[in-house]
């Protein structure tokens, strides 16, 4: 059984049903903000799921490398392993709001320091690495296939105001996701990943802070569900608002999945502006070719679960083609993952997005300058980093014919 917490309060308890599922029941006196999700309102009922964890508790488990990583370490322990001892482990530091203990545990979120720019001036070949994982992998409860760890900055941390108004003071979470990469599958893929955001904000976008390590190693982002307060904003990946696992990530499409799930859940007086976020990252992802823009790489966020929900800052946006060179896009349009044209741009922006042919037009303008602008940037950075030449001359070339084969045919 597994206590989850909602805003570092208690919400209910979360155990396993059946052979293979699971159950989440609310406490009785639980009021409908502490909602663990927008899918799953406070109730009386039992919410309970046939097979593995219901999403909104699966979307933060490691799937990569991490994963792998953290059940090797534990799995002596428990014997099997399974979502529920997973999230055991790593349930006390998590994107989002979210908090999982033991029954009779409490919130002792306390990340252990370590300073970014350290980690920004260190060389991949010290052992700073290595104790990364080895520190800060059980403190991970965050998504994905890439290796990465949360740290919490020392800096940064001193920089919260612990007040009155803070719920529990004892609470003293991540501040910064750490992304590494593995030179055998996607070399210098942090500087991939970090040209691709200075696009994005370059477009209009709101980035979260990122920093690159002077090696070209890691990619540190600052954490964008983390209030200034010290306490975190509700996030939910599309995942979990399409009542879809996290083996599912790559089924459905952009329009019905994304764009019309989006408006479900967003409140009507703001479509205008967070319909227009969501295409311009659309646009953004198809002319710099990023072939992983899967239902966990978007995902709304929120002050109240029964409030507003609004698109949420840009994360995960890579040229996937500069490894991959066929790669596709990682869900459907039109029934193809086949790179969209401008044409089919201006109809999912007018249809999906409720912008007019001209708001379009000024749109794929501006991704185009970014895109350009920011590749001249990346021209620059591979004098200084010539271990980047390859890959950043290669994703030159592919955002050049992006522009071209999608924005302007
Ligand atoms: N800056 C951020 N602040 C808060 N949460 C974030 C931030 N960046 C990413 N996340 C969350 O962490 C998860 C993992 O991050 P990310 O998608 O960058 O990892 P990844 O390993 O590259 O993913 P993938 O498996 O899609 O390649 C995201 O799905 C999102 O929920
Ligand atoms: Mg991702």
């Amino acid at each position: 059984m597994i206590k989850v917490w909602s805003d570092n309060l208690v919400a209910g308890n979360l155990g396993r049903h059946q052979d293979r599922g699971s159950a989440f029941v609310y406490l009785t006196e639980a009021p409908p903000e502490r909602a663990v999700s927008m899918t799953m309102p406070v109730r009386l009922a039992s919410w309970d799921q046939a097979i593995g964890l219901h999403p909104i508790f699966e979307m933060n488990l490691p799937e990569g490398y991490l994963r792998e990583r953290l059940r090797l370490g534990f799995a002596k322990a428990t014997g099997a392993f399974d979502d529920l001892d997973l999230l055991a482990i790593v349930g006390r530091s998590q994107i989002g709001r979210l908090r999982y203990t033991a029954p009779d545990g409490e919130l002792d979120e306390e990340v252990p320091f370590l300073s970014v720019d350290e980690i920004l001036a260190t060389r991949r070949d010290g052992d700073l690495f290595a104790y990364m994982m080895e520190r800060f992998a059980r403190y991970s409860g965050i998504a994905g296939v890439q290796p990465k760890v949360m740290i919490r900055d020392e800096a940064n941390a001193k920089a919260f105001e612990y007040t009155e108004e803070r719920r529990s003071p004892s609470v003293r979470g991540a501040t910064h996701i750490v992304k590494l990469w593995d030179p055998s599958e996607y070399p210098q893929l942090a500087a991939n990943e970090y040209f691709c955001l200075m696009a994005a904000e370059r477009a209009g976008l709101a980035v979260p802070q990122r920093r690159l390590s002077d090696d070209g190693s890691a990619l540190v982002i600052d954490r964008f569900d983390l209030r200034a307060d010290g306490t975190y904003m509700g996030l939910e990946d599309f995942c979990v608002l399409n009542a879809k696992g996290t083996a599912r990530k790559y089924d459905g499409s952009y329009e019905a999945n994304i764009f019309k799930r989006a408006a479900e859940y967003i409140p009507a007086e703001l479509h205008r502006v967070e319909l227009e976020k969501l295409f311009t990252l659309f646009v953004l992802n198809t002319v710099v070719r990023n072939g992983d823009a899967h239902l966990k790489n978007f995902a709304l966020t929120y002050d109240d679960v029964n409030g507003a929900a609004r698109i949420a800052d840009v994360y995960d946006v890579v040229t996937t083609v500069a490894y991959l060179p066929k790669d596709v896009m990682a869900l459907t349009l039109n029934g193809s993952t086949r790179w969209p044209d401008a044409k089919t741009l201006k109809k999912l922006g007018t249809l999906r997005a409720g912008l007019t042919p001209s708001e379009v037009d000024v749109i794929l303008e501006r991704v185009a300058t970014a895109v350009s602008e920011t590749g001249k940037d990346m021209q620059r950075h591979i004098q200084d980093a010539p271990a980047f030449a390859e890959i950043g001359t290669r994703m030159g070339e592919i955002w050049a014919a992006g522009i071209r084969e999608s924005l302007t045919r």
